[in-house]
């Protein structure tokens, strides 16, 4: 079944308290179905505030991205199943994926893997002790990714074509990095506008500040909606 425009709009709660957060959504209201939270927030008292959300009727995405020992991760990837948690990331390392798809068996949990951290060069890889360069390192794992069962990728705009070659259709591709035309880059260095992230083959669009930082947060959600609705079609 395809998605409805609004579900494929996930906001980052980057904010550092559940009191921000809760304002936040409030503000957002019926127009935001999907969140994530990240460390700064689930560190903050972020989970059980989740778990509300969740009870409320909202989607979550955990940006946790785990890594550790597989029985860790299993284990982990349990908890985060049993909040009812729609989303958790884990790194793209073959033997954490794996034991993140054992975690989740049984659940409705979807695990994403972020191959390679979109802040990484060729030389970081290198100085970590990788023979692979940023491109080949990010298709080898997307394609392990895809052996093991794994449901989706996190991935820049610039990547998802690509990867959509390599996954397939049934991976969910979920690209952070976007900007609407007209809005302040940050400290993002490659971004895609909603359209043309959704042309070239994302599934969902994680959005922060554009939305968070917005004057008017629930208007720039929804026009970010449209985009996504009108690029859909
Ligand atoms: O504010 P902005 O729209 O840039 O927020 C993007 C969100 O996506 C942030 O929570 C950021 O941590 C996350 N993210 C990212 N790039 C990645 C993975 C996650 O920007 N490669």
């Amino acid at each position: 079944m395809p998605l409805e425009p609004r579900d494929r709009l996930i906001v980052a709660l980057d904010v550092p308290s559940v009191k921000a957060a809760e304002a936040m959504v409030t503000k957002l209201g019926a127009s935001v179905s999907f969140y994530k939270i990240g460390y700064q927030l689930a560190l903050a008292d972020g989970l059980p505030f989740a778990a509300g959300l969740i009870a409320a009727g909202k989607q979550v995405f955990l940006d946790l991205k785990l890594h550790d020992i597989g029985n860790t991760v299993a284990k982990g990837v349990e908890s985060v199943a049993q909040m009812g948690a729609t989303f958790l990331t884990v790194h793209g390392f073959p033997l954490t994926m794996k034991a993140a798809v054992e975690g989740k068996r049984g659940s409705t949990l979807k695990i994403l893997a972020v191959t390679v951290l979109t802040s990484y060069d060729d030389s970081d890889l290198a100085s970590a002790g990788y023979r692979l360069g940023v491109a080949d390192l990010v298709a080898q794992r997307a394609a392990q990714a895809r052996d093991l069962g794994i449901d989706g990728l996190v991935c820049s705009p610039e990547e998802a074509s690509d990867l959509r070659g390599i996954v397939g259709g049934n991976m969910a591709l979920v690209t952070p990095g976007i900007r609407p035309a007209g809005s302040a880059a940050g400290d993002q260095k490659r971004i895609m506008t909603p359209s043309k992230a959704i042309a070239a083959g994302a599934d969902y669009l994680v959005v922060g500040r554009p939305i968070v930082e917005a004057a008017d947060p629930k208007a720039s959600a929804e026009a970010i909606i449209a985009e996504i609705a009108a690029a859909h079609r």
